[in-house]
């Protein structure tokens, strides 16, 4: 894809009502889990972003056929029969430019007892080991799950038969724990995940694969148990979950404007980390059903505090570089904490050229207050880097352009149209280093 940028011109409090779209990480389990059904699905509130069609292009690769219409309100409505899959081989180029596409070994492992799939890609922070998917996938009986079987960046895994295990993660694993949800489901006896991660969308995933017909009880506690079936009748429709890093994305992009913003069609609960923080700041958080108002009461000092992420119900480490940005628009020092991810902090000398004072020890990143940012040339050097760069820019003095902005486009819906309803001022331009031709000019 060529690359585009966002240009955007800040100062402009964001007011109004967004609505929040369907979890990309839910829903790109989801279309992994859908696979492995003997029958049809529909599939409602699909984010209309570019991982989404990179995983609907593999399904499609693999023989699955998949029909794709937009909702009335922007969201896309999948129809999906897989029980065209003519392959177990999931190895195109397509495979690395997400990370997600390693669910699929679990869910061919399910179908044909057999999964072949290049090495999966995704966002760059530091090691991305996936030695807890192929360990429990060897206690469940798959050969060539040691890593010197994996040829030509092609690991290919045989189970005949796949059967039911007990398996420990030494770290509570997103990705880990749905690979072996969806591979338990098919396979022969009972599974039993101990230190299961409870991320909202392993619930989801969960719940989509109860509607096939799977037998799954637990999931968003730390164990999950699945007794194995042989057939996933399917025929069913599913929507799936509000994402909750967007919705905390757009909780950021309000408060660093000084804006009034009721974010929709999104599950309070999930945001309890993020909205704790922010009222021990000083931020005005008032929830409703399915809503969150955030705003700033008149006349209140706005404080930095100490985040750390950790496995949810922790601080999410996907909304960490857009918390950095909140932090710097407050009083004081506040420290954020990594605890996930080796390298997540590779946006902060961007966020420095807007102005930002972040020094960082290690894991740590010590954040000093400062009044705003200011508008410059940056480049998103992952998708939440990216969102981050948008909450900065939307609040800085002056024009910013966000290169490498498709990376953003990964993971939010319409954010354009999104934030320009909201009163920012946002467009995409095909220039890249847009801001150095326009000073010059
Ligand atoms: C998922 O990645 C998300 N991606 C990530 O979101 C998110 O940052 C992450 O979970 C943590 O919440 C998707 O859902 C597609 P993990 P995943 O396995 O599954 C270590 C975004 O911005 N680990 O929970 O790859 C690993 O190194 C993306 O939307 C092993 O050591 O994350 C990390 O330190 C970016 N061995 C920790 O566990 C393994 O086999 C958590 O990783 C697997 C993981």
């Amino acid at each position: 894809m060529k690359p585009y940028s966002y240009r955007i011109e800040g100062g402009k409090p964001l007011k109004g009502d967004v609505n929040i779209s369907g979890s990309k990480n839910a829903v790109l389990g989801v279309l992994a889990a859908s696979m492995m059904i003997d029958g049809e699905c529909t599939l409602e509130n699909v984010p209309d972003i570019s991982d989404v069609h990179v995983m609907i292009d593999l399904c499609r690769l693999l023989g699955a056929r998949i029909d794709v219409s937009t909702a009335p309100e922007g969201s896309l409505v999948l129809k999906i029969d897989p029980r065209s899959i003519n392959t177990y081989k999931a190895t195109g180029r397509a495979v690395s430019k997400i990370r997600a596409s390693y669910y699929l070994l679990g869910a061919l492992l399910g179908r044909c007892g057999k999964a072949s799939l290049s090495m999966p890609g995704g966002c760059n922070f530091g090691q991305r080991p996936i030695d807890l998917h192929l360990k429990a996938f060897k206690a469940m009986g798959a050969s060539g799950a040691s890593p010197e079987d994996v040829v030509g960046g092609i690991i290919t895994l045989t189970a005949d038969p796949l059967r039911g295990a007990k398996v420990f993660f030494d770290i509570a694993s997103v990705g880990a724990t749905i690979n072996v949800m969806l591979a338990a489901t098919k396979a022969q006896g009972n599974t039993t995940i101990i230190n299961a991660a409870k991320e909202p969308h392993i619930v989801d995933v969960a719940n989509f694969l109860n509607a096939m017909g799977a037998r799954i009880k637990g999931a968003g506690t730390d164990t999950i148990k699945i007794k194995g079936v042989p057939v996933l009748p399917g025929n069913f429709s599913y929507s799936i979950i509000p994402d909750q890093i967007e919705a905390g994305t757009y909780m950021i992009a309000a408060a660093v404007t000084g804006g009034d913003v009721t974010i929709h069609n999104m599950i309070p609960t999930h945001m309890e980390p993020l909205s704790t923080k922010m009222r021990e700041m000083g931020y005005l958080i008032e929830e409703g059903d399915d809503t969150i108002r955030v705003a700033r009461y008149e006349n209140t000092k706005i404080t930095g505090t100490n985040i750390k992420t950790s496995p949810y119900p922790g601080f999410p480490t996907d909304l960490q570089p857009q918390a950095v940005v909140l932090l710097c628009m407050s009083k004081g020092i506040s420290k954020m904490h990594e605890n996930v991810w080796q390298n997540r902090f590779q946006y902060i000398p961007e966020l420095t050229k807007m102005g930002a004072s972040i020094n960082i020890f290690d894991r740590i990143a010590l954040i000093e207050g400062i009044e705003t940012f200011k508008g410059a040339s940056v480049n998103a050097t992952d998708l939440r880097a990216g969102a981050a760069l948008v909450c900065a820019a939307l609040a800085a003095n002056g024009w910013t352009y966000i290169n490498h902005a498709e990376k953003i486009d990964r993971g939010y819906e319409n954010i354009v149209q999104k934030l320009n309803s909201l009163g920012a001022s946002i467009c995409r331009t095909e220039d890249e280093n847009g801001f150095e031709q326009d000073m010059e000019a």
